[in-house]
């Protein structure tokens, strides 16, 4: 059984976080600069079942077996001999690597998730289809998160911008004109758990406010769905600001997101918000190729830990 490989982008959230959860659509783009790698590699003579794990970014090098249930690795690969109806995995060994910042926005965790069950699925000869893999990584997820929409899964699945609602088929986007955008990191780790389990007390306490505020969050979805298929990302620009005014009230935007996010709108980006859970992790910004450069600078300025530019086409 020889090696096998493979790998997952990390993805940003353009417009709908949160609201996506009560049912309201959302859109994601996935960010290839970035990218989890799973390598799984059979270990001729050691007995079946023996499984070796390292992750050198979390300074993880362990027999699985040794791991708790509920350690993510351990989870993904319960979840995936679910899935393929299997006992255990023939002896191998597993490396995890990553470059998509944790805890950031960006979707570190369903990577890694999809990369590893992609990589298990091959060396097993029982490949899935992105729809399964994308099942099977939101069963991870939901361990995880609590109650997520599965955008995050999904988009990293299939590796391309997304029109998300909650349980129901996928759609992709098709992108007549591509785009570029900024994304700045606060440095400050922010689980996504914790800032959708604070909106949903929120939502309990006002849920007439809230219904509404994520009733506005899908209009400005909307919106920004129409302005991509016909053409005109740089619309984008004022609904990415109306988007954000809302995260506000949600109460998940912190002073040092409004900070970048006002930061990038000086500098001359079209647009900039927050984006994921919130605050803390990434904010994006919509730039122009004669700003890109003067808005990136401006942002490593104003503290941000890393900016990432990215070209967003289909
Ligand atoms: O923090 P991220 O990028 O994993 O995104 C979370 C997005 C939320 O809408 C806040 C939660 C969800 O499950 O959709």
């Amino acid at each position: 059984m020889p090696a096998f490989t493979a790998s997952a982008p990390g993805k940003i959230i353009l417009f709908g976080e949160h609201a996506v959860v009560y049912g309201q659509p959302a859109i994601a783009v996935p960010v290839r600069q970035v990218q989890a790698r799973a390598v799984v590699r059979a270990l001729p003579g050691a007995q079946a079942g023996s499984v070796h794990i390292q992750a050198p970014a979390v300074q993880l090098d362990a027999q699985l077996d040794t791991l708790p249930p509920e350690h993510a690795l351990s989870a993904v690969v319960a979840e995936t001999l679910k899935e393929l109806r299997l006992e255990r995995l023939p002896a191998c060994s597993i490396r995890i690597t990553s470059t998509i910042p944790v805890a950031a926005g960006l979707g570190s965790g369903a990577a890694v998730s999809v990369a590893l069950i992609r990589a298990l699925c091959g060396f097993v000869g029982r490949p899935l289809s992105d729809e399964r893999i994308s099942a099977v990584a939101y069963e991870v997820e939901k361990i995880y998160h609590g109650t997520p929409s599965g955008i995050d899964n999904t988009v990293i699945t299939y590796a391309r911008p997304v029109y998300f609602v909650r349980d129901q088929t996928l759609q992709t986007l098709e992108l007549p004109a591509p785009f570029t955008l900024l994304i700045a990191d606060t440095g400050i780790p922010s689980p996504t758990s914790i800032a959708v389990g604070d909106v949903r007390r929120l939502w309990q306490v006002q849920s007439g406010l809230y219904n509404e505020l994520f009733e506005a969050i899908g209009g400005v979805v909307r919106a920004a769905r129409r302005a991509l298929e016909h053409g005109q990302p740089a619309m984008l620009g004022p609904l990415m600001d109306a988007n954000q005014a809302l995260l506000r009230q949600l109460t998940v935007s912190s002073p040092e997101l409004d900070h970048l996010v006002s930061t990038a709108l000086q500098a001359g980006a079209l647009g900039a918000k927050l984006s994921g859970g919130g605050r803390g992790g990434n904010m994006v910004a919509l730039v122009d190729e004669i700003h890109a450069s003067a808005v990136s600078a401006a942002l490593l300025d104003a503290g941000a830990a890393n900016v990432i530019l990215t070209q967003v086409s289909t």
